[in-house]
């Protein structure tokens, strides 16, 4: 059994039973010609249900056969131009060769004794991040599991600031479009059911500083805290940006924390062309980044940004066994001072090795190339009839609903919208999202394969109207 550990002895072993993976799946990816094979898990379930793990087969390449059957050849695959629905990236190649050496090497990222040269990459990179951001010279950061534990650390770091002792009297704002996550964050952090106050959006489903106004003067007039603001830079549904300069203009005259959440956003932070849609992010407290949505990074990478480095405290608890306080005075690195996890992954050598064989320019013009494919989408949905599109995009995500030439009811409409959605999953030509608007179904094309053409959005846009009209069509059977 040994002959499975990596070791001097085993180097040989591992470079071939790797490089079969690694053939696999590029034989995979260069023949897959749908994004899902369609399969259902009452077909799949059996599959993976016949495999008995206390019968180990030996041998990689039998696992690897196995694999075939019971993920790889039904897994969605995200690098097909027709997988359009969330927010999943295509990934790049020098990405993947350093997901390959940091699960290799296997450093952790807890403590200096754990990764060395790992930690100074990490740190480097989070120093990049936040002088793109213009956060400051006494900014710092952590890589995260993703944007949910970003939201997270940074509304802790939030809480801890806004030095209250009656949690439940502290308040924080956020568009009625932004991420789940930070109503999580709040019950995590024992605020209160009633904590998050949702601020209504304009056509653009961008936050209404108005409302935000008026709301944290309520909060003031009641006796309450305005603990944080949380501007979004880049909304799951519609990639709409918060207007951030009268976000922060406010967040200094209520003396409250502003948290922009860019998980999708931060794409803007490379682009030659649009990093001005990100103007007043500068002046925030805290920035949540995700590398895996925007950076074309595989899962994970994220990172949480603070404009003051010396708030990250707040997250630091010491270990005789791990990071006893005498490391902070012999000024070691320990980067879990820092974070909410203890063992993390390296995951910034993934960016790190991007860069360096990229560069940010090439990260931000495959940014600018789904965001361009966006604004060409929208105008084929604004012209056609069978469509109706909510918002013209900022970043690269469609909003849209098929609606019938057929006079028929709204939750008509609805259900045959679900059901196209659902029948084109099934049939695996191509994946999209939904969601709703105004209470009404919707569906969603979340764009970050710079592959796409408008021809294939066109073509799916065909193949929803098809789905669409087959329900519509039965169901005036069915009813006449
Ligand atoms: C705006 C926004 N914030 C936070 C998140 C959560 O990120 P993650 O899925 O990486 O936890 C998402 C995920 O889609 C998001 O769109």
């Amino acid at each position: 059994m040994r002959a499975h550990l990596l070791n001097d002895a085993t180097a040989e072993r591992y470079r071939r039973s790797v490089t079969e993976g690694v053939e696999r799946v590029a034989d995979r990816i260069a023949t897959t010609r749908k994004p899902f094979s369609g399969v259902t898990p009452d077909v799949l379930a059996p599959v993976v249900d016949a495999v008995d793990l206390d019968r180990p087969l030996g041998d990689a390449s039998a696992a690897l056969d196995e694999l075939e059957r019971v993920y790889l050849r039904d897994a969605v695959y995200f690098h097909h131009p027709r997988y359009l629905a969330h927010l999943n990236c295509p990934v790049v190649i020098p990405a993947l060769l350093g997901e390959a050496v940091l699960s290799a090497v296997n450093s952790s990222l807890d403590t200096w004794d754990q990764s060395a040269g790992g930690t100074l990459i990490e740190r480097k990179l989070i120093d990049w991040t936040t002088a793109r951001i213009g956060l400051g010279a006494g900014a710092d950061g952590v890589f995260t599991s993703g944007g949910t534990q970003s939201n997270l650390q940074a509304l802790l770091l939030a809480r801890e600031e806004a030095k209250s002792d009656e949690p439940t009297k502290l308040r924080v704002f956020a568009s009625e479009c932004s991420h789940f996550s930070v109503q999580k964050s709040a019950t995590l952090l024992g605020l209160g059911p009633d904590a998050v106050v949702s601020v209504p959006c304009d056509r653009d489903k961008r936050m209404q500083t108005v409302a935000l106004a008026a709301e944290l003067e309520r909060c003031r007039a009641e006796g309450l805290t305005p603990m944080a603001v949380v501007a979004t830079a880049g909304t799951t549904d519609f990639g709409s940006i918060d207007p951030l300069p009268e976000i922060a203009a406010l967040c200094e005259q209520y003396d409250t924390w502003l948290h922009v959440d860019a998980a999708y956003g931060c794409g803007l932070l490379a682009s030659p062309t649009r990093r001005a849609l990100l103007s007043g992010i500068e002046h925030a407290d805290s920035v949540t980044v995700d590398y895996h949505k925007s950076f074309f990074q595989p899962v994970s990478s994220s990172a949480v940004l603070v404009r003051d480095g010396a708030t990250l405290r707040h997250a630091t608890y010491h270990a005789d066994y791990l990071n006893p306080r005498r490391t902070i005075e012999e000024r070691i690195p320990n980067q879990v001072d820092k974070s909410l996890q203890t063992t993390r992954r390296f995951d910034a050598l993934k960016l790190w090795m991007t860069l360096r064989v990229m560069g940010a320019d090439g990260i931000g013009e495959l940014f600018d190339e789904v965001c361009d494919l966006a604004a060409e989408g929208w105008q084929l949905l604004a012209a056609d009839p069978r469509y109706d599109v909510v918002v013209e995009p900022s970043l690269s995500t469609l909003v849209f609903r098929y609606i019938p030439e057929r006079i028929t009811s709204p939750s008509e409409i609805d259900r045959a919208n679900l059901h196209a959605r659902k029948a084109l999953f099934a049939s695996g030509e191509a994946v999209v999202a939904g969601t709703s608007v105004g209470g009404r179904q919707y569906l969603k094309f979340t764009l970050l394969n710079p592959e796409t053409t408008v021809r294939d959005i066109a073509a799916v846009l065909d193949l929803i109207a098809g789905h669409a009209e087959q329900y519509l069509g039965e169901n005036l059977v069915h009813a006449s």
